[in-house]
């Protein structure tokens, strides 16, 4: 492992078991530097998401260590999942509930995160009204409201049309590289890797591979064919 200063999002020897016979992740170890897009591959059910939930919290590791920044943002595959109120702004708004602001910061975050992901123009449209990239691109600008130093998504395109889905991916880019944020992106579709600047490969409950995403991309399309 390298120096302390340089991850964002470090894991070491990580394992955890949905039961004694299910175990998922086999001392698992990955690091993120600050300020990179990194995405996160693997088969069906090879652990990604349960990986991203151990990063996130939401589980407890049987054994390893986990350093993250904080704070997190957790952007899921179905947006459907996430938004809870009745407009774009609102639902912004909410998410900084928690934060004690005036009702002046709330509204400078709120215009400051939906300019960040193009979505200032539909600050006042009701979610229902939206395509699933700008629903996904809501939940992002909620994360960029809390001043998210992590933003870890898990399959966010799964559900998108392919032009949607590579305007989200340069979108995360271009956030990531503005706003000195670090992100960690699940996937399966092969050609988002040329958006990252590096990727890992989940097998077996631990990394296999990981780095140059156009070598991994060539590894993928050589062994297997893409898994969905
Ligand atoms: N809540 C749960 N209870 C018990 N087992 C679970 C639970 N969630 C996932 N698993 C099991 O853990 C393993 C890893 O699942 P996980 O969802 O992390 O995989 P994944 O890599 O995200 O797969 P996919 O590509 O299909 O999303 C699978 O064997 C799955 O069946
Ligand atoms: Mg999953």
């Amino acid at each position: 492992m390298t120096s302390g200063s340089t991850a964002a999002i470090r894991i070491q020897d990580l394992c955890f078991s949905w039961s004694e016979d299910r175990s998922v992740l086999k001392a698992c170890s990955l690091e993120v530097p600050i300020g990179e897009f990194w995405m996160l591959l693997g088969t069906n059910g090879s652990g990604k998401s349960t990986l991203l939930r151990l990063l996130a919290g939401l589980l407890t590791p049987d054994s390893g260590d986990i350093e993250i920044s904080s704070p997190i943002g957790f952007v899921f595959q179905n947006p459907d999942h996430q938004l809870v109120m009745p407009t774009v702004g609102a639902d912004v708004a909410f998410g900084l509930v928690q934060e004690k602001l005036s009702i002046l910061e709330v509204r400078q975050r709120v215009e400051e995160s939906l300019a960040a992901v193009n979505l200032l123009a539909l600050q006042r449209r009701p979610i229902y009204a939206l395509s699933g990239g700008q629903k996904q691109r809501v939940a992002i600008a909620g994360a960029v409201a809390r001043h998210c130093e992590i933003l870890l998504l898990d399959e966010p395109t799964a559900l998108l049309d392919p032009d949607s889905q590579l305007e989200l991916v340069a979108q995360v880019k271009k956030l990531v590289k503005d706003r000195g944020m670090t992100a960690l992106w699940v996937t399966h579709r092969l050609d988002e890797l040329d958006y990252c600047d590096g990727a890992f490969l989940l097998e077996k409950g631990r990394v296999v591979d990981q780095g140059d995403p156009k070598r991994l991309r060539q590894r993928l399309m050589q062994t297997e064919e893409p898994t969905e």
